[in-house]
């Protein structure tokens, strides 16, 4: 199944989209993308935390001149909101990575590429060379691949690099186990069907096998097999050492992703991080960690305006980057929104899912007496209970 255009500008919300990728998806691709750890406790609070928060609107404010503009990690975005890194984009969209960052730079946001993806760095570099790169790392044992990695993002211009912290090993995803959806892959006869029943997908897919594009080392074997020698590549010993280490080898802003306390924020900013991401991984990590926005006030705290801050999980409404904004965020991220609208309609999927973003927050904005991103202070928000 293929949507048309119009088909995706009758989405109305992320949530529609959501529902055109889980149509396109076979089950277990879906519910990898879809889903988190364990009890998914972590996952449903990243959403549920927005619905702590009312935003309080000023009247008699003129905003009929409105601009979601915005500057982070110093360079200009069209809004507040960028690409999270997401491994295996390109399977659930054949070229998922290009596709993606082409409409991140059509739409004036940054985009991140995984460690984990599907297309190299060089050639997302290649395809997308006036956007805003970032390009996210994984702690590697193998230290020469990984100062290898950082060498060939540097090469590439990509302009920021986002230093993931959360995954010593991966989360316990349960839906993963029970699809078959594994290392190796254990597939069902349920999973099988569901695939052959998904022509659209099964399709695009086969036209290119999917690999590892930064691990071509490995590239050898079936891609379960190299899937299993790429996750076991990942380092569970790395430390803040090996952290200052990156720092001294990364020339450009350094964002360390994963921060859910506000002392491991502080010493990220020691180490001379120009930013952190709080975030819990989308929920795929610790289940039972706290929502990434509950997470925000304290961070944003012991940060006290030394670096920035990105909010990263359960962002899915104009109104939820407002919010964080409120709550002391410069920006924030998201990985499924993004995912969501590739799956369902490739590049013009994604623009849409910024579009849905993009008119949500002017909306707001011109509702909340706001008219640019600046303006939105923590007097706009009110937190549920005190109400
Ligand atoms: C399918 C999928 C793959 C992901 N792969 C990565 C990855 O390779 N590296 C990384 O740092 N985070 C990865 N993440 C986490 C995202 O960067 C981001 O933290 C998360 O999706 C934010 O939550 P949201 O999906 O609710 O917006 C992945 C998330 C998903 C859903």
């Amino acid at each position: 199944m293929e949507y048309s255009e119009r088909q995706l500008e009758r989405a109305q919300s992320i949530s529609d989209l959501r529902l055109l990728a889980r149509r396109r998806l076979p089950k277990a691709v879906f519910d990898f993308i879809d889903g988190g750890a364990a009890d998914e406790r972590t996952l449903r609070g990243n959403e549920a935390a927005f619905d702590d928060w009312f935003l309080v609107p000023r009247v008699a404010v003129n905003v009929s001149n409105r601009s979601l503009e915005h500057r982070f990690l110093g360079a200009a975005s069209a809004m507040p909101i960028m690409l999270s890194p997401t491994g295996l984009a390109g399977f659930f969209r054949r070229n998922g990575e290009v596709l993606a960052a082409q409409a991140a730079a059509r739409s004036g946001l940054p985009f991140c590429l995984s460690t984990n993806s599907i297309a190299s760095i060089e050639e997302v570099a290649r395809a997308v060379p006036d956007g805003d790169r970032w390009f996210q790392l994984y702690f590697l044992r193998d230290r020469e691949w990984m100062d290898g990695l950082l060498r060939r993002a540097a090469d590439a211009h990509y302009r920021v690099l986002c230093l993931t912290v959360d995954l010593p090993l991966t989360g316990k995803r349960e839906r993963d186990v029970r699809n078959g959806f594994t290392l190796p892959l254990r597939p069902t006869l349920t999973s099988v069907f569901d695939m052959a029943c998904r022509p659209g997908w099964l399709l695009d897919a086969m036209k290119s096998p999917p690999k590892f594009g930064n691990f071509e080392m490995a590239s050898s074997g079936s891609f379960t097999s190299v899937a299993q020698h790429v996750a076991s590549l990942f380092d569970p010993s790395a430390n803040w050492d090996d952290v200052a280490r990156i720092r001294e080898r990364w020339k450009g802003p350094l964002v360390i992703k994963g921060i859910l306390h506000p002392a491991d924020a502080a010493k990220a900013v020691e180490l001379g991080a120009e930013a952190v991401m709080v975030s819990n991984h989308g929920g795929r990590q610790l289940d039972h960690s706290p929502p990434a926005l509950t997470a925000l006030p304290e961070i944003a705290q012991a940060i006290a305006g030394r670096a920035e801050i990105i909010l990263d999980g359960g962002v899915r409404r104009g109104t939820d980057v407002l919010k964080a904004i409120a709550l002391g965020a410069t920006a924030c991220a998201s990985g499924r929104s993004f995912l969501w609208g590739l799956s369902a309609g490739g590049e013009a999927g994604v623009r849409r899912a910024v579009e849905i973003f993009r008119q949500e927050m002017d909306n707001a904005m011109a509702l909340l007496g706001t008219p640019n991103i600046a303006g939105i202070t923590r007097d706009h928000v009110r937190r549920c209970s005190s109400f």
